[in-house]
């Protein structure tokens, strides 16, 4: 491995585990914590075990939301939109997930909140549903982007020996 693939394997190392955490933990609350919760707790010791949780998981939605922008633009900007220059279903892709992105974001932020003016939100099941949507076709959509194939100026690019960084980069 050499050292200019170091930067971009530790941003996809960034990238999809910070998926991971929250794309997991959203579908662990909703789909495995709440319906137990439900089933076991009081609507008392449920409000009482909720803040404590919350305050806990914003802990790690927060840094995470973060974590997507500097991980997501050094992908795209240093490594990905090289090799799909020309490309505009690429581009338009990449459009549609960081809106997507940030639709996730605005939902996570108001279902993690423990503040008084979310609640009507929070008790909203459907949006939980939407919020786990949305984070899966987000990463439907970069599962998508990570297989296109490079565009043909890139391709011309490796044969000319120009674009070898992005392409071992974008081997990783
Ligand atoms: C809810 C937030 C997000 C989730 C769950 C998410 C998830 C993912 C996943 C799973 C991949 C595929 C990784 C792979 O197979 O290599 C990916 C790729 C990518 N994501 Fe995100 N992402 C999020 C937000 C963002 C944001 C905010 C940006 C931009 C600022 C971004 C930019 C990218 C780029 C450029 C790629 C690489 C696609 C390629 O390899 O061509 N993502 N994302």
């Amino acid at each position: 491995m050499t050292a200019e693939i170091a930067m971009p394997l530790l941003m996809r190392w960034l990238h999809v585990g910070t998926a991971i955490v929250v794309v997991g933990g959203l579908v662990f609350y909703r789909l495995v914590f709440v319906p137990i919760a439900d089933k076991v707790l009081s609507d008392e010791e449920r409000e009482k075990l909720r803040e404590p949780l919350m305050r806990r998981w914003k802990m790690f939605i927060h840094p995470s939301i973060i974590l997507f922008l500097i991980s997501g633009f050094y992908n795209y900007i240093y490594v990905t939109s090289a090799q799909h220059e020309g490309q505009g279903l690429y581009h338009a892709l990449f459009g549609l997930k960081f809106l997507l992105a940030l639709g996730v974001f605005a939902l996570a932020i108001i279902m993690t909140s423990t503040m008084t003016w979310s609640e009507k939100f929070r008790k909203n099941q459907a949006l939980w549903a939407v919020l786990i949507l949305l984070a899966s076709a987000v990463v439907l959509i970069g599962g998508y982007m990570k297989v296109m194939p490079a565009g043909s100026n890139h391709a011309s690019q490796i044969d000319s020996g120009a674009g070898a960084v992005s392409e071992e980069a974008g081997d990783l």
